[in-house]
């Protein structure tokens, strides 16, 4: 049996630090990782379209060999992740697993939250599907949660802004009504704002605790595959990294360094 690699799936770049994060903790394993660039911004999209587009990732991933695939994008996770497994998994790729990013984020934030006020900054359509809330309140009911869509940050970080002045008036503009809630944690709840996270602190103090995925989803996976021996002895470990993105441009290779912390080779993926 030919050994199996972790899919990383994401509207384009910013899932790359995501994946950056996981391989910390996942180092020898074999990753593909896809972004959509040709397609992104998802994030003002809707449900419906994002509900395609991410289908149509999780055939390629699996074409490529992938055991299991990680979203990466919370838009993704969002609106389409649930349909996904209940839906399109059971019924073309019997026995593979896809796995978001909302629901450990959301453990970790009712773990750190003391007097139960969250705030979650993510793209409009994340915070319109309210999934936040909906995994947040399966945890703890009474949990108050305070959303703030930021439709400025994904653009300002893929323009290279992300620690200029304009970055920090949109950020405060955007935490500022969280703040007033008194809210004592926060979740970043897109991949592009780890890029944003130092600026963040400075604007939230060091009372409010920062919810960073590119910081928890490597553990909660290898937690996950250390339960799944079943998974786990199926992956190949031999730190084979292939980057595929549905645009070729410079800006992949730029950005995508960027967010990975090392330089990478893109391939062209054609979805159907
Ligand atoms: N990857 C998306 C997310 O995490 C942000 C970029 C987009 O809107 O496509 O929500």
């Amino acid at each position: 049996m030919r050994e199996k690699a972790i899919g990383v799936f994401d509207s384009g770049f910013g899932g790359l630090d995501i994946m950056k994060g996981i391989v910390r903790e996942l180092p020898d394993y074999d990753f593909v990782y896809l972004g959509d660039t040709a397609r992104m911004p998802y994030g003002t999209r809707s449900g419906k379209i994002i509900l395609d587009f991410s289908r149509e990732a999780v055939d390629f991933l699996f074409l490529k060999n992938c055991e299991l695939v990680i979203f990466a994008c919370n838009t993704a996770s969002s609106d389409a992740l649930h349909r996904i497994q209940v839906d399109h998994v059971p019924k073309n790729h019997n026995g593979k697993k896809v796995l978001g990013v909302l629901i450990p984020a959301a453990e970790v934030a009712c773990r750190l939250s003391k007097n139960n006020k969250i705030g979650v900054i993510a793209t409009s359509s994340t915070v319109s599907s309210k999934s936040f809330i909906r995994e947040i309140t399966k945890i703890i009911p009474e949990m108050k949660i305070y959303q703030q869509a930021c439709p400025l940050l994904v653009p300002l970080v893929e323009a290279g802004e992300q620690n200029s002045q304009m970055a920090e008036m949109a950020l405060r503009k955007y935490l500022e009504p969280l703040l007033a809630k008194d809210i004592d944690t926060l979740i970043l709840g897109c991949t592009h704002y780890g890029l944003l996270e130092s600026k963040i602190r400075k604007i939230a103090g060091r009372k409010v605790k920062i919810v960073s995925e590119s910081r928890i989803i490597g553990a909660k996976l290898k937690d996950y595959l250390a339960r799944h021996p079943e998974i786990e002895t199926r992956l190949a470990k031999n730190k084979e990294r292939t980057f595929y993105s549905t645009d070729l441009t410079d800006n992949f290779r730029k950005l995508g360094s960027r967010f990975f912390g090392e330089k990478i080779e893109v391939r062209k993926a054609e979805l159907s």
